[in-house]
This record gives structure tokens, C-alpha cells and sequence, in this order.
């Protein structure tokens, strides 16, 4: 693994062995999330398939979803780990803009990260809340 802070490696680590958690019996393609929260806690999610495909939900999304119910709403970095270093889907960097704002994203495979990016960069020009308006 590439040298990083001890806080990285946390999450990294973490995002790791949430993928050994997802529940993808159909696509074979296990996913891990870890988001780090303002109050230093890190909360892990898993992509958790369904037969009716459509119910799916990412593990980055379960990880945020997670972490929200459990009443943290500040964002600090997140880590995603796949077999393969994939990236996230676009249904994800929205949802991780709109509640993380801009961060870092640790993208990984099983060895560490592959993809040092950030949230605003994975989604330039964002459709948001002031949009509505
Ligand atoms: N998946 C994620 O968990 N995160 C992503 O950003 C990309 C896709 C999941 C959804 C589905 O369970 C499987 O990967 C294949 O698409």
C-alpha cells in the first residue's frame, strides 16, 4: 500500500473489509464504502443487491444513509474499494455532493488507493438544491 496518514489508512482499510459485507449475489461485483464523519468516527456500507435489480443501493450510498441515521451530518473524506479500482457510479457522486460537499475520495482496490480524487471533481457542474430555486 502506498504510504499515507494513519486516518487515510483507517478508511482505506476499512472500505477494504466492508466489501467482505456486500451483498451482490448477482453481479459478483462487491463493493466497500467508508466515510469518515467531523466527530472522527468511521462508518462503513456495502452495496446490498436485490432480484428486482432497481432496489439495489451502492455502498456508498448505504454508508452515507448509515451515517446520517446515525445522526452525523458533517463529512470529512470517504473511501471506496473494489476488486478492480472501479469508480463511483453517478446516482453516488450526487448524493455524495449534496451531503458531503467537496472532499476527498480515496478510490481503491484490495491493495490500497488507485485514485486520489475529490467529490467536486468527480462531479463538475452539479445539479443542486439552488437550482430549485
Ligand atoms: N455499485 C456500488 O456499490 N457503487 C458504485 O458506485 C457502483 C456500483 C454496486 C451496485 C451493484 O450492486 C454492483 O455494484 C454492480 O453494479
Amino acid at each position: 500500500m502506498v504510504q499515507h496518514n494513519e486516518t487515510m489508512n483507517n478508511l482505506i482499510t476499512k472500505a477494504i473489509h466492508m466489501t467482505k459485507k456486500a451483498h451482490a449475489p448477482y453481479s459478483k461485483y462487491n463493493v466497500g464504502a467508508a466515510v469518515k464523519v467531523d466527530e472522527g468516527e468511521i462508518i462503513g456500507g456495502c452495496n446490498i443487491e436485490n432480484a428486482s435489480y432497481p432496489l439495489s443501493i451502492c455502498a456508498e450510498r448505504t454508508a452515507l444513509f448509515r451515517a446520517i441515521a446515525q445522526g452525523y451530518k458533517n463529512f470529512v473524506s470517504m473511501a471506496i474499494a473494489t476488486e478492480t479500482g472501479g469508480t463511483p457510479c453517478g446516482s453516488c457522486r450526487q448524493v455524495i455532493w449534496e451531503l458531503c460537499g467537496d472532499i476527498p475520495i480515496y478510490i481503491c482496490d484490495m491493495n490500497g488507493v488507485v485514485n486520489e480524487t475529490t467529490s467536486g471533481m468527480l462531479l463538475p457542474d452539479p445539479f443542486e438544491a439552488k437550482d430549485l430555486k
